[in-house]
């Protein structure tokens, strides 16, 4: 499967969600290359896909630019921007189709789209909305998608609502959730928390990057009028947050938290974590493009409390699959996660209904026979 040649995008090295579903789209597909603006974890776990991997001399760093940095330091940049560009367009040349699976990657594959013409798949993990974005940067991505890009998958419809709105074509546009699996875990709770040294009290966890959007800092307001509740603190700053992980462990002195919340970094055995506690709680404040924790939580059967926003409701089925808090709320956050936990019994119906959901819509096979006929249409379309 996956004769096709791509040449796949990323700016960054680290594995975050989106290089979380790449790494499922470039499984089987060895004539296949990955151009990665940096050196990193995504790089060893591409070369174990086998794929060819091209390392920019020019893009170390750059993953950590975020939309509030300060953009006279990046004047200097300019002239690596360019030679990342003439990087990837030397690298098209030898490839059928080029797929960018991050918004930097697609504006400079989009420039370097004009020298070498190559069908131009945009994997767009964001939502182009102006909670995530500034007034230029989203003409910007739009301009150059409309212009440039011959397909842009997005995961949900609030991602794809936010393109249009930002006055992107709506043709582009091809919805493929996310799709996703967890490996068999027998083990109860009670068991899976003392293997992992877990205390045994109500216990909540959050799962995602530390990122002031993701709203790790809600669920610890939220904490400080629920005094029996613990909660474990999964995943650490990717792109450039450390000073928001660094607020996050003041709060918790500061409040009085730190017998109760525990910080256990990047790990790698989510699915075992999740099943460990009694509700995950997916607090963005700011509207989520997907969001796989909630898919994860659902197939693990955990109950899920998230924002009301971007396309957690949507995932969520208006509630029916998970609970539903305005975003930013630490008071009706509290409340739901005092409700859901003295009445666990009663979600019985709402997880498995979350399950048999999770797994009929958000599955691996479905993302990828879809990504697949996209890549396959471009590819003899341009060889046509
Ligand atoms: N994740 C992980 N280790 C961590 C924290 C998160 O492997 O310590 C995984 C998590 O299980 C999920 C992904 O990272 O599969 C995050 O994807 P999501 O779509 O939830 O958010 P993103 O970080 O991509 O915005
Ligand atoms: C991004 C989004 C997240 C999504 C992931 C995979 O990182 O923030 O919501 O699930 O990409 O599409």
């Amino acid at each position: 499967m996956g004769s096709e040649r791509v040449l796949f995008v990323d700016h960054t090295g680290q594995i975050g969600g989106a290089e979380l579903i790449l790494l499922d789209v470039v499984a089987g597909r060895e004539n296949s290359s990955a151009f990665l603006f940096e050196d990193g974890p995504l790089a060893k776990a591409l070369v174990e896909r086998k794929l060819k991997l091209i390392i920019s001399k020019w893009g170390s760093g750059l993953s950590q630019f975020r939309r509030d940095s300060k953009w006279l330091a990046a004047a200097p940049l300019v002239g690596r921007l360019a030679a990342i560009v003439e990087e990837i367009a030397l690298a098209s040349r030898s490839h059928d189709v080029v797929y960018a699976n991050s918004q930097k990657a697609f504006v400079l594959a989009a420039i370097a789209s004009v020298f070498a013409r190559r069908p131009l798949i945009w994997h767009l993990h964001d939502i182009i909305s102006p909670e995530h974005f500034g007034a230029m940067q989203r003409r910007m991505q739009v301009m150059l998608a409309n212009a440039r890009a011959t397909k842009v998958i997005v995961p949900s419809q609030a991602a794809a609502s936010a393109f249009i709105a930002a006055g992107g074509k709506r043709g582009l546009i091809e919805i493929v959730p996310n799709g996703l699996a967890l490996p068999p875990e027998p083990r109860t709770a009670a068991e899976l928390r003392q293997s992992l040294g877990l205390p045994q009290g109500p216990l909540v966890g959050v799962f995602s990057r530390l990122a002031a959007w993701k709203g790790q800092h809600v669920l610890l307001e939220a904490l400080t009028g629920l005094p029996e509740v613990g909660c474990i603190v999964v995943g650490d700053a990717l792109f450039g947050e450390q000073a928001y992980a660094a607020e996050l462990k003041q709060m918790v002195l500061a409040r009085g938290l730190a017998d109760r919340v525990r910080f256990l970094g990047h790990r790698g055995d989510v699915p075992k974590l999740m099943k460990a506690v009694d509700v995950m709680v997916h607090p963005s404040i700011d509207p989520e493009p997907f969001g796989r924790t909630l898919v994860e939580a659902m197939l693990a059967g955990v109950p899920v409390i998230a924002t009301n926003a971007g396309a957690a409701p949507d995932i969520l089925e208006g509630g029916r699959a998970g609970t539903l808090v305005p975003p930013n709320d630490a008071k009706a956050l509290a409340h739901a996660i005092a409700s859901v936990l003295s009445r666990p019994e009663s979600l019985d119906g709402q997880l498995a209904y979350a399950s048999l959901r999770a797994k009929a819509r958000y599955s691996v096979t479905q993302m990828l026979e879809a990504i697949g006929l996209v890549i396959r249409k471009l590819q003899a379309g341009a060889a046509a």
